[in-house]
């Protein structure tokens, strides 16, 4: 596919859980975890995706991992819908998207030694002869910044943010186009953090990696992310690319996250009302009417509580679904 092409394209994504119960596991209700979201990544970019525990990120992570399928909606990888890939494009498509995880102690065997974690993929895939494998482990931790005595070492011998070295070295080992950072570096120490950070951008700008990065530290997403998407409940509130949407915000959930994260400057703090997000994000089995932000918006009209605002441009390239501030300027 030409270059203009965005290497992944999510459209209308809707993602549904059936809630089981009792012993005949009948199906009670259903827990509509992505609700009609859309997005694109150009090749070689970064797009975030934030929002509070529960909105669906995982899920959207997951529905392009083809770890679950799509209720509806459709995502395009590279221009293909992957829904109708066959078994070779499938398989190639397996070894382009790679993740990686939040908890790498809990994603790297324990069992087995760094090198065989790394190796295994490529002795899966058959992506090198045997000969060859012993090398390539060692320039794949290099890369990663782990020296090459790593390869002996057991996921427990390791420090987190080495484990998480591993992981990415992991993932890079089959050659990925995309790699879908779920919560990447979360449960790292913040100077860690940084280390894994710098590491990412670096691999990106070496080997041309797309990044689809979930994070709630919106510092982290907004440092590492050219586009950052804000999910509420199942539904995409705000996406735009990085800089507007974090120094302008324009859906009143976005201005709340960020108003939730501390200033670094204590003369800003000083000052600073602090407008908290009051109440907890409804169930997604049971959402509200019209806009489903509209219980804890400060900004609620009528119109909010019984219809959906649509996601619309309130600039060129700046997405809100708001009622309120969603002042719709005409397309280009
Ligand atoms: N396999 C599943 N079966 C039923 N419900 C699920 C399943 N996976 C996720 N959910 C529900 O879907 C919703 C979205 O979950 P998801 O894990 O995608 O959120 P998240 O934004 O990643 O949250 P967090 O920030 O805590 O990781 C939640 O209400 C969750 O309970
Ligand atoms: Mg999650």
């Amino acid at each position: 596919m030409s270059s203009a092409t965005p290497l992944l394209e999510v459209e209308n994504l809707e993602v549904n859980f059936a809630i089981k119960k009792g012993l005949m596991q009948r199906t009670v209700g259903v827990v509509r975890a992505v609700n009609g979201v859309s997005f694109k990544i150009p090749r070689g970019t970064s797009f975030g995706l934030v929002g509070e525990s529960g909105c669906g990120k995982t899920t959207v992570a997951r529905a392009v991992l083809q770890l679950v399928e799509a209720s509806a909606g459709t995502i395009r990888f590279d221009g293909q819908d992957i829904a109708k890939m066959d078994a070779p494009a499938l398989k190639k498509f397996r070894s382009r998207v790679q993740a990686v995880f939040q908890d790498p102690f809990s994603s790297l065997n324990p069992r087995m030694s760094t090198g065989r974690i790394i190796s295994e993929p490529l002795r899966v895939h058959r992506l090198k002869p045997e000969s060859e494998i012993k090398a390539e482990v060692t320039r794949l931790l290099d890369i990663c910044g782990l020296p090459a005595r790593f390869a002996d070492l057991y996921p427990h011998e390791m420090s987190g943010g080495q484990r998480q070295r591993v992981g990415i070295a992991r993932a890079l080992a089959m050659n990925p186009e995309l790699i879908v950072c779920d919560e990447a570096v979360s449960a790292l120490d913040v100077s860690i953090q940084a280390q894994i950070i710098n590491l990412l951008e670096d691999l990106q700008k070496e080997l041309g990696l797309t990044y689809l990065f979930i994070g709630h530290d919106l510092s982290v997403v907004r440092h590492i992310c050219d586009q950052v998407g804000v999910m509420y409940l199942g539904r995409m509130a705000e996406a735009a690319p990085s800089d507007p949407l974090f120094a302008k915000p324009r859906h009143p959930y976005t201005q709340a996250l960020i108003d939730a994260v501390p200033n670094p400057d204590p003369d800003y703090e000083q000052g600073r009302e602090i407008v908290p997000l009051e109440g907890e994000v409804p169930s997604p089995a049971n959402p509200p009417s019209g806009c489903f932000f509209h219980p804890r918006c400060p900004l609620v009209t009528d119109r909010c509580r019984s219809e959906v605002p649509p996601l619309d441009p309130v600039e060129p390239g700046h997405l809100a679904a708001c009622w309120e501030t969603g002042i719709t300027v005409p397309s280009a």
